[in-house]
């Protein structure tokens, strides 16, 4: 039993290492490629994680064609708590995109789903050295255009995928200014963090 719950907490480790290192990446190596055969297998653990009334309501897209990476690109907005920053130059962009889709023939709430299947592909391409992020502020009519995508799916998240090419690290939470994200002046990232400490609630055990 103890060595079972040793290995327990071996696994958790190695787990919460995964976790902490799948920081959003905004910056990446432009000349490290990532195949469509790539992002397909990472949409694929999509299908594999848990769904309200096991539904499944989701649909990707990924692209990876450098033609149509280059026409998506101008349809995400980036780190809005960078206002001077105006996203990732030429060289440092992703290199393929998944884009997820809610099938509105099979439900219309999509929230839960999203999430779940957005940090199950963001984990997945951390643990194979990938990094990217999830974006949500999109110009939603013009890759509808660009993707040919009928009405009947709605446009939710667009993660940008491709080899890290910045320093990320995650800072305990700070009361003066607790969730922007900054960058130093040698460009490391810092991510604030609320400590575990203060996102367990303890309401008390004595009965009501
Ligand atoms: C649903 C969702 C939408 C997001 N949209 C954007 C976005 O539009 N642009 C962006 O740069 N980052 C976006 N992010 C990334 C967050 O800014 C990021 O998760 C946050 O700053 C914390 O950093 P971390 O992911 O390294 O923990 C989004 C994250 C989530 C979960």
């Amino acid at each position: 039993m103890a060595r079972q719950g040793l290995n327990g907490m071996a696994g958790l480790q190695r787990f919460r290492d995964l976790v902490l290192r799948s920081r959003s990446i905004r910056r990446f190596d432009e000349s490290a490629g990532v195949t469509g055969e790539t992002l397909r297998d990472l949409a694929e653990l999509a299908c594999y994680v848990p769904s309200p009334r096991n539904l499944q309501p989701l649909k990707f897209l990924a692209v990876s064609d450098p033609e149509r990476c280059k026409a998506l690109f101008p349809m995400l907005g980036w780190a809005g708590y960078l206002p001077d920053w105006p996203g990732p130059e030429p060289g440092e962009r992703p290199r393929g995109y998944i884009v997820m889709l809610g099938d509105t023939s099979i439900s219309r709430d999509f929230a839960c789903d999203s999430g779940i299947a957005a940090e199950a592909i963001m984990l997945g391409a951390s643990s194979m050295g990938l990094g990217g992020c999830i974006i949500g502020s999109l110009e939603r009519d013009g890759l509808r255009r660009l993707l040919r995508i009928p009405g009947r799916y709605e446009l939710l998240l667009v993660l940008a995928i491709g080899r890290p090419a910045e320093t990320v690290v995650v800072d305990e939470m700070d009361e003066a200014d607790p969730v922007r994200y900054w960058r130093d002046p040698n460009g490391i990232h810092h991510v604030p963090k609320r400590r575990a400490g203060d996102i367990m609630a303890d309401f008390g055990d004595d009965p009501c």
